[in-house]
């Protein structure tokens, strides 16, 4: 069998079918055992899915697949678990560590694709895991394992066994620099759901992210924590973005990002020093590195701060990247923080868009945000005024809210 030419999963529609008629598929889904992991999924595993699981080697993926194939397992699925990287045994040691189950997980170690989809079409799992893709290989085609033609062909054909046979099966590819082994760029337009799999910075934190979905949003993120017995999930990751802040630090403040449908909280660092050199440094992580300079450049223009003769370094404590610009204002705060040497009390939360002219723009959802920081313990909130607009009076007893329109404005707020 060269390729596959047919059209997997097409077969059964002969006729064309009213919206109405079409079965979304959507009440079969189920549940991968953590809700991390379903809410990223667009709200758990849809049968006869193919997704692909990317990240750097070592970061947890075959972790993450062997504790949801166990779970699966236990909620009475049929799941098979086969990998191509590790031996039987290791796999066993590995299981160990976290959980056993006796219920109908099975193990294979094997790497020629067709064998495993004879296997599958005969088997008939609930779930399969290919682990990893860059170790499968098929006869028909040329070159190594890990080829950009070997992977792609191999994805096809599983994807093949996927849609023909009505199984999930979760890739596992790892993301590797530029060279001969085919990353899982190759293959993200094959399956139909993308996750990667990433490390926040430091520490044993980890952040599932969506980048592509056909059965839902892209923008849900999972937090999961590496331990001695596996990963964990991380339900509220608002807490542990701001474990360990420091009391009474300079250059400090916490604004509240939306990642999907969720608000998570998270610390804003800033540092300016005086310059050594011609050329003022910037240096942003976490946050996009034109923001940073666009800030430093309205900071300059609208307080009259010499920021060409400062170093300015910003960074979001805890891994998460601001993809919105909710996070300027409390950028802005934590220069400033850091430029007047005076501290931000902590129990403040600062969100807001900053527009050219300093003046504070409003950001959507301000009231999940608000709720948020209410949660944490927050006492103050410092916002855009026109986001206040759609506020119910009274609505938040707990917390007090400063609507600003300009960064003059913060300045008074913050001290
Ligand atoms: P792994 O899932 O093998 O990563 P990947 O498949 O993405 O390459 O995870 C490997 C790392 O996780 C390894 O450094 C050991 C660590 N780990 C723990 O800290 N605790 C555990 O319970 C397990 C199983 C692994
Ligand atoms: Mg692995």
């Amino acid at each position: 069998m060269k390729g596959i030419t047919g059209r997997p999963g097409m077969a059964a529609v002969k006729k064309p079918l009213r919206l109405s008629e079409i079965d979304t598929g959507d009440d079969a889904r189920f549940s991968s055992g953590y809700d991390e992991f379903d809410r990223v999924l667009g709200g758990g595993i849809v049968p006869g899915s193919l997704v692909l699981v990317g990240g750097d080697p070592g970061i947890g993926k075959s972790t993450l697949l062997l504790q949801t194939s166990i779970k699966a397992a236990e909620s009475g699925k049929k799941v098979l678990y086969i990998s191509g990287e590790e031996s039987l045994a290791q796999i066993r040691l590995r299981a160990e560590r976290i959980e056993k189950t006796e219920k109908d997980l099975r193990f294979l170690s094997e790497i020629n694709i067709s064998e495993i989809c004879s296997l599958l079409e005969h088997e008939k799992p609930d779930l399969c895991v290919i682990d990893s893709i860059q170790t499968m290989y098929c006869d028909d085609i040329q070159g190594s394992a890990g080829s950009v033609s070997q992977v792609r062909e191999c994805s096809q054909r599983l994807m093949y066994s996927a849609k023909s046979e009505n199984i999930t099966i979760f890739i596992v590819g790892h993301v590797t620099k530029e060279g001969m082994v085919a990353g899982p760029r190759v293959l993200e337009h094959i399956v139909d759901t993308v996750l990667y799999f990433e490390s926040a910075e430091s520490g044993a934190y980890r952040i599932l992210r969506s980048v592509k979905n056909r059965f839902g949003s892209t923008n849900e993120i999972g937090v999961f924590e590496m331990t001695d017995s596996g990963l964990r999930e991380v339900l509220n990751p608002s807490e542990y973005m701001l474990e360990g802040r420091p009391e009474m630090a300079t250059g400090a403040a916490v604004t509240c990002l939306m990642e999907g449908t969720r608000p998570i909280l998270v610390e804003v660092q800033g540092l300016v020093t005086e310059t050594q050199f011609n050329l003022p440094r910037r240096q942003a992580s976490g946050i996009d590195y034109n923001r940073l300079t666009l800030l430093m450049a309205v900071l300059e223009k609208r307080l009259g701060i010499r920021c060409s003769g400062l170093d300015a370094y910003l960074n979001i404590a805890g891994g998460i990247k601001a993809t919105e610009p909710a996070a300027d204002l409390a950028a802005a705060a934590a220069i400033l923080s850091s430029y007047r040497n005076k501290v931000i009390p902590s129990d403040v939360v600062i969100f807001g868009e900053v527009g050219l002219s300093g003046e504070v723009r409003s950001v959507s959802q301000t009231s999940d945000r608000i709720k948020e920081a209410v949660k944490l313990g927050f006492r103050r909130v410092i916002c855009p005024e026109t986001s206040l607009r759609g506020l119910k009076q009274g609505a938040f007893p707990d917390i007090e809210i400063n609507g600003i329109r300009n960064l003059s404005e913060l300045i008074a707020y913050i001290g």
